[in-house]
């Protein structure tokens, strides 16, 4: 008698064992369904390092598509609300889609300014324009800093406060 109840208490616990793995493996495959795909995750961030990031000289990332222009300042470029200090150092980070019709603009380092093709808009090196027709100035992309990197797509504090100034537009 006590064999029985004990080979039943085994297959009881067995059962229970079996049916939490069970469950624990559902779990699992819904989150996976869940969570974005890596490509997608991928697509949502990008991460820079600006460690070697040399003055005056463009550097072009890609954030979900669209170019991401990041300009170290020399120290003749004006100062502005809109720059980003990173290590010590000035930047202009903005998305480089000119905000007339949507060309991205070359930025021509002797001038300090960005000028667009496709209707001769211009911006300086704070991505303002200084010559019509764009509407506004450059779009401030999300961003987060992370030491010397910059991490494009998601909202740091630096960003949240130009964005509460009404400067990232
Ligand atoms: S698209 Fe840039 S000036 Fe028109």
């Amino acid at each position: 008698m006590a064999i029985k109840k004990e080979r039943r208490d085994f297959l009881g616990m067995a059962l229970g064992g079996f049916t939490a793995l069970g469950g624990i493996a559902a779990l699992g495959a819904a989150k996976r369904t869940w969570d974005p795909l890596p490509s997608v995750m991928a697509a949502g961030f990008s991460t820079i390092d600006l460690s070697a990031a040399k003055p005056n000289s463009l550097y072009v990332a890609k954030w979900r598509g669209k170019p991401i222009f990041i300009l170290k300042k020399t120290s003749d470029m004006k100062k502005d609300p809109r720059e980003v200090i990173v290590d010590g150092s000035r930047y202009l980070i903005c998305i480089g889609i000119c905000t007339h019709l949507g060309c991205i603009p070359s930025y021509f380092p002797k001038q300090h300014k960005f000028i667009c093709a496709c209707h001769g808009g211009q911006y300086d090196s704070n991505g303002y324009v200084t010559k019509s027709p764009p509407p506004l100035p450059l779009y401030i992309p999300p961003f987060k800093l992370k030491g010397t990197k910059v991490v494009i797509g998601e909202e740091g504090p630096e960003f949240k406060k130009l964005k509460a100034a009404g400067l990232t537009v």
